[in-house]
């Protein structure tokens, strides 16, 4: 059992403590936050509280996401824009998920949401962005709303590679998307889409829906 008991989560979500793993620093631990499935399902109206607390926790749901048919492909470039699964591990705090810790040098790699907020739209992270729309259509990965928040970048000699953190998996409540290039094709369209709404309202001061 890894401890994290001396260990500072380098970064907090919503759902999970960040941890630089303790013996190897690059790889990062995600634990979901003591009491939070209980406090969602408390929360839930009464019809999803059917639902099992492993159905709300974000590390099995990624878990699962890391399966989806677009990765059980034997091809490196489908890792070029998505941080590496290792599977999940037990800590003295909870079973964390094991991923690869996105880093340039020693610096652990900024996000695109902080990117954005300090430096705009330049031109660089526009192609950045727009490298990354081409791979997510090119292998047709499924992926929740893409959040600035849960992108980083790495820097590779002269370029900027956006890479997924959080946020893998589906939308979609019937899984038609990973049955089917016609609906998967229709799908990461559409997340596209979003992420660029997403991105010109927290340009824009964050002012009324940003869908
Ligand atoms: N593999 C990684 N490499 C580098 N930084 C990371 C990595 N994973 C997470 N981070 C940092 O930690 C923050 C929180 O991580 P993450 O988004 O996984 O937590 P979460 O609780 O699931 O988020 P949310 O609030 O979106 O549900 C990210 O915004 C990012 O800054
Ligand atoms: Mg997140």
């Amino acid at each position: 059992m890894i401890d994290l008991s001396g260990s500072t989560p380098f970064a907090e979500g919503g759902n999970r403590k960040c941890f630089i793993h303790p013996a190897q620093s690059d790889k990062c631990l995600k634990v979901v936050h003591p009491g939070l499935l209980e406090e969602i399902i408390k929360n839930k109206p009464w019809y999803k509280k059917f639902r099992s607390k492993d159905s709300f926790d974000d590390n099995l749901r990624e878990q699962e996401a890391y399966k989806q048919k677009a990765l059980m492909v034997d091809n490196p470039e489908i890792w070029k824009h998505l941080a590496q699964w290792y599977g999940m591990v037990e800590t003295n705090i909870g079973m964390a998920s094991e991923t690869e810790l996105i880093k340039n040098n020693d610096q652990i790699a900024e996000t695109l949401e902080s990117y954005l907020f300090s430096n705009g739209l330049t031109n660089e992270i526009k192609i950045a962005i727009n490298q990354f729309h081409q791979w997510l259509r090119d292998n047709l990965i499924l992926t929740k709303n893409l959040i600035p928040h849960n992108l980083v970048i790495k820097s590779e000699k002269d370029e900027m590679i956006i890479k997924i953190i959080d946020g893998l998996g589906s939308q979609a409540f019937v899984p038609l998307p990973n049955h089917s290039t016609f609906f998967a094709k229709r799908y990461v369209e559409r997340r596209i889409e979003l992420m660029w709404s997403r991105i010109n309202w927290d340009l824009s001061g964050r002012k009324g829906n940003w869908k």
